[in-house]
């Protein structure tokens, strides 16, 4: 692959909320993208992170409910269930193997991400959770420490990315098209250094 298609991956894997939820993604596609993450670096190559797959109709609901959706947009709830994601991916640190996950559940969502764009795919992933019902929800043990959900589906939602303006907005907005848009900062805003 060369440069150009990687940039091309990452641009497009925009985080998606709005999905075909006619579209199912099935277990051995969900264990593909785990084993991304189980390629992906790991601090001190503990590799504390263990994963639930999700492709089950009632408990997808179950962890829809417990997912804060784009707090930005305060007038939209969270996608109807059309447009609900087919699948999740609950990623979790193992307190039995580390106390301190580092940024592994990170990178491993990011990659989680690509790996599902480079697929046709899209998602999501969420640090809104509300843990307690989760762990109820999906009987996970004391012992695994809820960091990140990643929901997937097949993608129905337009996302452009704009440059933040003069006003500095960083919040994400959808216009009247539905077109959901993401402003980032520009590159010589990032860089504080080049020597
Ligand atoms: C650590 C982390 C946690 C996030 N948690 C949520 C979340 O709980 N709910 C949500 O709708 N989006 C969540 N997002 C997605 C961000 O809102 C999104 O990355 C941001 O708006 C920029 O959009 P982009 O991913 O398309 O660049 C999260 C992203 C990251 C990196």
């Amino acid at each position: 692959m060369n440069f150009e298609t990687f940039n091309g991956l990452v641009v497009n894997n925009r985080s998606c909320r709005r999905f075909d939820h006619a579209h199912k993604i099935d277990t051995k596609t969900l264990e593909s993208l785990v084993n991304l993450a189980r390629n992906c670096a790991s601090a001190a190559n503990k590799q504390p992170l263990k994963f639930i797959l999700c492709r089950d109709e009632a408990k997808n609901e179950e962890i829809f409910s417990c997912l804060g959706w784009a707090a930005y947009l305060t007038d939209w709830p969270g996608p109807e269930k059309p447009e609900r994601p087919s699948a999740y991916i609950v990623i979790m640190g193992d307190h039995t193997i580390s106390d301190n996950f580092w940024c592994d559940h990170g990178i491993a969502a990011q990659t989680i991400l690509l790996g599902a764009r480079a697929l046709g795919l899209g998602g999501c992933m969420f640090g809104a959770i509300n843990i307690k019902k989760l762990k109820d929800y999906l009987n996970i043990p004391d012992t695994l420490e809820v960091k990140l959900v990643v929901a997937l589906g097949k993608p129905v939602e337009d996302i452009q990315i704009d440059e933040v303006g003069r006003d500095g907005d960083i919040r994400y907005w959808r216009d009247e098209n539905r077109v959901h848009h993401v402003p980032k900062r520009k590159l010589s805003d990032l860089i504080t250094g080049s020597f």
